[in-house]
């Protein structure tokens, strides 16, 4: 979509990261792999992992409360909850429902949105239309995975790879020059094989069986997907900024979905941006799933690097195949 007058914006942001750290140390004592082997291939350090009572909401629910603790707002100030998550409490009712219990707000809609790591992405241009068409105000977006539970811990292919996290954006009309100017989205079905949890749905419902072939786990041909999100996040960043009528060297930051140092850094080549300008968390929490561009944006946000007038792209991939980007100023 080509931009036009009226936008929407990010009124505030929230996080919430467990405390328990896991570094590569611990994990070299739990599978057969090194802290060289994930540093050079990932670039992830550490990553943080959800308390075995901690369930994907709570963590939405915290990231939310900052978001509207920052906001000055209140939990009836919103008018939809909308959950972008690939590890939901339940299968149903939603994460978005069960996060509504938590925040105890009046009766509204509440929903989940489920488009792999790039969930997030998806879940702002679905709240764009909300927004500007007029059929809701103010949306609460949280952004939320707790991929440690749905990992095997016994698979060194994946195991090493994924952290858990939330984090939540407040979005409602722009009043001035800030906000979503363009955004750029896509899917590719055929793919989904690649990077799927196969086990409980009604492809291989839950039996003795799915859980003795370990089909409740993430399963990915790692290899493969690299390819993919190589291409597609790059053309998707470029795509954006297109329809944004901007040029790569008016990027101030990047904010590549965190799956992978060399995707991050691939992605940046092709934007042409500097080290600087790319943000990267990867290093500290691992591939978070949906929850790695909210956090990111949050953090450079707080650590004071955000300008007014700043232009942000923001790019992601994940299973489905899908992706997506969007051009923000701040
Ligand atoms: O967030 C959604 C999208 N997800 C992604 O974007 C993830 C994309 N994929 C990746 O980031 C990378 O493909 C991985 C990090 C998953 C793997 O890196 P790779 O460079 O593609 O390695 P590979 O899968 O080709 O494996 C290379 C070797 C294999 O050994 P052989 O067959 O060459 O002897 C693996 O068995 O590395 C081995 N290996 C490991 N060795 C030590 C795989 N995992 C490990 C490990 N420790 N944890």
């Amino acid at each position: 979509m080509v931009r036009k007058e009226r936008k929407i914006k990010i009124r505030s942001t929230g996080i919430y990261l467990p405390e328990k750290v896991l570094t590569n140390a611990d994990l070299e004592k739990m599978v057969e792999t090194s802290d060289e082997w994930i540093t050079t291939r990932t670039g992830i350090k550490e990553r943080r992992i959800a308390a075995e009572n901690e369930v994907t909401s709570d963590l939405g629910a915290a990231a939310a409360k900052m978001a509207l603790e920052r906001a000055g707002l209140k939990p009836e100030d919103i008018d939809l909850i909308l959950v972008a998550t690939n590890s939901p409490d339940t299968i149903f009712p939603s994460t978005a429902c069960w996060v509504q219990k938590k925040l105890g707000t009046k009766e509204m809609p509440a929903f989940d949105l489920q488009a792999g790591c790039t969930g997030l992405l998806y879940g702002l241009i679905v709240s764009e239309g909300l927004i500007l068409s007029g059929t809701c105000r103010r949306v609460l977006l949280i952004g939320v995975d707790i991929l440690s539970k749905i990992t095997n811990w016994e698979d060194r292919t994946t195991c090493v790879l994924f952290g858990d996290g939330a984090g939540a954006f407040i979005l409602e009309e722009s009043d001035d020059d800030s906000g979503l100017l363009s955004h750029f989205w896509g899917a590719e079905g055929s793919l989904g094989e690649l990077l799927m949890l196969p086990g409980g749905g009604t492809l291989f419902p839950a039996s003795e069986k799915t859980v003795k072939e370990k089909l409740h786990y993430i399963y990915m041909k790692g290899n493969e997907v690299f390819k993919h999100a190589v291409k597609r996040m790059g053309e998707s960043a470029l795509e954006a900024l297109k329809r944004a009528g901007l040029e790569k060297s008016q990027v101030d930051y990047l904010i590549p979905h965190q799956a992978n140092l060399r995707i991050i850094d691939a992605t940046g080549e092709r934007l042409e941006l500097p080290k600087d300008k790319v943000v990267v968390n990867v290093n500290k929490y691992g591939n978070m799933s949906v929850a790695t561009i909210p956090v990111a944006l949050h953090e450079l946000a707080e650590e004071g690097k955000l300008q007014k007038g700043q232009i942000i792209v923001m790019v992601a991939f994940g299973a489905g195949f899908t992706w997506a980007s969007a051009v923000y100023r701040w």
